[in-house]
């Protein structure tokens, strides 16, 4: 796919035009993806099934900060970007529906339920997971995602956001090699059938019966949006790096995982 023109700030984009870019930034990101993480050391490991255990446990501890300090600063951008929202009303249901699927589904408090019924199957503790320290190279993917969310602009936040599409792929990836080969329940495997199926497909939000869209396909649709209303980037903060730094800070939490098995 040809690179077309990168947007520049203070710009607006044609429909057409924003959704061109956008298209190749998710070219782009997957192509990343598979590179660094799908056909990475950790991740070809899982899949054979030759993972060492604690280095299960290593990344997975670490993750599980990650999911819950990323799900916060979610509601944090309702805040930050509501204006946007405002503007672009019809979004604002599914952007509220995204939010919240991380907070109330299957039920409040949310994903971090289904994380704490995998850690378990991994002999991981409440506070192993959400209490103690992370590894510093670990948690440099969060500290990325505090500086985007609470600095970046709209373009750059969902420039970062790209990269969640890519945690469904990974997330059935995970799904099958630890009910295949490391002997857990689909029930224990929880975490991950959530996330292939909530940041591609159609979900149930909550136990309410409504359907929220899969984040993917949300990301998406904002993006393009937020293109054609007004673009505004730092300096050295474009959409594509936000979004590929993502995949280089998770290919490194899972290098420091590596470097450091939990026993
Ligand atoms: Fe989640
Ligand atoms: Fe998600």
């Amino acid at each position: 796919m040809d690179k077309p023109r990168e947007p520049k700030a203070g710009e607006k984009m044609t429909e057409a035009d924003a959704k061109a870019y956008v298209d190749y930034l998710y070219t782009t990101l997957y192509k990343a993806w598979h590179e660094k993480i799908h056909k990475g050391l950790f991740m070809t490991q899982l899949r054979e099934g030759k993972l060492p255990l604690p280095v299960i446990r290593q990344f997975f501890k670490n993750w599980g900060h990650f999911s819950l300090e990323v799900n916060g600063l979610n509601a944090v951008s309702y805040y930050t970007h509501l204006p946007f929202f405002v503007r672009n009303f019809d979004l604002l249901g599914p952007f509220c529906a995204k939010i919240a699927d991380e907070l109330i589904s299957p039920k409040a408090p949310g994903h971090v339920l289904v994380l704490l019924q995998t850690a378990e199957a991994m002999r991981l503790s409440r506070k192993e997971m959400l209490e103690d320290p992370y590894l510093p190279a670990a948690r440099a993917i969060n500290d990325f995602c505090h500086k985007i969310f609470i600095d970046g602009s709209i373009v750059e936040l969902w420039g970062l956001h790209v990269f969640e599409e890519s945690l469904s792929h990974w997330s059935g990836e995970w799904y099958t090699a630890l009910t295949t080969h490391y002997g857990f329940t689909k029930e224990q495997a929880v975490y991950f059938s959530t996330h292939e199926e909530a940041d591609m497909d159609t979900h149930q939000l909550g136990e309410g019966g409504e359907e929220a869209m899969g984040h993917g396909a949300f990301n998406r649709t904002v993006l393009t949006r937020a293109l054609q209303d007004g673009i505004e980037y730092r300096a050295g903060y474009t959409m594509e790096y936000c979004a590929l730094t993502m995949v280089d800070l998770h290919a490194q939490m899972k290098q420091a995982a590596l470097d450091n098995p939990y026993h």
